[in-house]
C-alpha cells in the first residue's frame, strides 16, 4: 500500500492531538467493525472555531485524516467547517489508498458530531443545520 508523503507526515506528526477540557462541542464516533474510535473537541468563539483537538484509537489513515481535518477547520467559521467533506480531506492529503478511504469518513463524522454537540448546547436542534448524521461506513478489513 502506497501512502502519500503528506499522509505519512500527518501520521508521524499528527497536528492538534489532545483534548480540550472546556470544549464547546465534543463528538465521538466509532466503527464497530475495526473498533476504531475518534473523539473530536472544538472551541467556538463568535462563530469561529478557535481551537480543535482530537484523540483517536485508530489506524494510521484515521490519524492522518483527523490531523488534516483539524488543520483545515482551525480558525475557520463554523459554516465552513460544516461543508468540509472527507473528500476534501483526502485531496488535501494528496489521496489515500482505496481500501483506506472509509477511515477518512470517521474524521468527518467526528467533526460533524462535535458541531452537532455544539449546536445542541446552544439550544439548537443540530438536525435543522447538519441534517441527519449518518453512521460511518464500515471498515472492510
Ligand atoms: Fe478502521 Fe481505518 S478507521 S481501519
Amino acid at each position: 500500500m502506497i501512502y502519500s508523503e503528506k499522509v505519512m507526515d500527518h501520521f508521524a506528526n499528527p497536528r492538534n492531538v489532545g483534548e480540550i477540557p472546556d470544549a464547546d462541542g465534543v463528538g465521538e464516533v466509532g466503527n464497530a467493525k475495526c473498533g476504531d474510535i475518534m473523539k473530536m473537541y472544538i472551541k467556538v468563539n463568535d462563530g469561529i472555531i478557535t481551537d480543535v483537538k482530537f484523540k483517536t484509537f485508530g489506524c494510521g489513515a484515521a490519524v492522518a485524516t483527523s490531523s488534516m481535518a483539524t488543520e483545515l477547520i482551525k480558525g475557520k467559521p463554523i459554516e465552513e467547517a460544516m461543508k468540509l467533506t472527507n473528500k476534501a480531506v483526502i485531496e488535501a492529503l494528496d489521496g489515500l489508498p482505496t481500501v483506506k478511504l472509509h477511515c477518512s469518513v470517521l474524521a468527518e463524522q467526528a467533526m460533524k458530531a462535535a458541531l452537532a454537540d455544539y449546536y445542541t448546547r446552544q439550544g439548537i436542534d443540530p438536525k435543522m443545520i447538519l441534517g441527519d448524521l449518518s453512521t460511518p461506513e464500515s471498515c472492510e478489513i
